[in-house]
């Protein structure tokens, strides 16, 4: 299988929420972005793990399915600076076993790229994706 050619993406600040990341050239829809990369962890693990994070406010496991997550503290690539949006562009999609993060529609150059978490903890962190935004991560 041949390789594909992944899109120039940057970490700058954001206005959603400390880091973001970007995109450096337009991006088509169902365009393949970046792999979520980290630790794959037990969801038992996982859970003291998230415990510690959300102290700290912050959200780094992704959920593959009810054994297995991705930490993204632990070996981490710039996927995991991608902020969370209620209206996002992007999204994730897992295949083959690997979390890819993809173009939900056309992307212009200079978008912050953001994908729906979909978070299923305990919901402590207010949403700002927008002003008045009701959603918790
Ligand atoms: C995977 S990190 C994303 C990178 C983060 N902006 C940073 O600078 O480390 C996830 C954390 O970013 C913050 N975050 C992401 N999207 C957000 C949003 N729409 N509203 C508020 N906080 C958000 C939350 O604190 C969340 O736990
Ligand atoms: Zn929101």
């Amino acid at each position: 299988m041949g390789e594909i050619y992944l899109p120039k993406i940057k970490r700058k600040r954001s206005k959603l929420h400390g880091w973001g990341v970007f995109a450096e050239e337009g991006l088509n829809k169902n365009k393949r972005i970046i792999r979520y990369e980290g630790e794959k962890i037990s969801s038992k693990e996982s859970e003291d793990r998230e415990d510690r994070y959300l102290r700290r406010g912050e959200i780094w496991c992704f959920r593959i399915n009810t054994h297995w997550v991705i930490d993204a503290n632990v070996r981490g690539n710039v996927a995991r600076f991608i902020n969370h949006s209620c209206t996002p562009n992007c999204y994730a999609n897992i295949i083959g076993g690997v979390i890819w993060i993809i173009a939900g529609k056309r992307i212009e150059e200079g978008e912050e790229l953001a994908y729906d978490y979909h978070t299923d903890g305990d919901k402590e962190i207010p949403c700002r994706c927008r002003p008045g935004c009701q959603t918790w991560l």
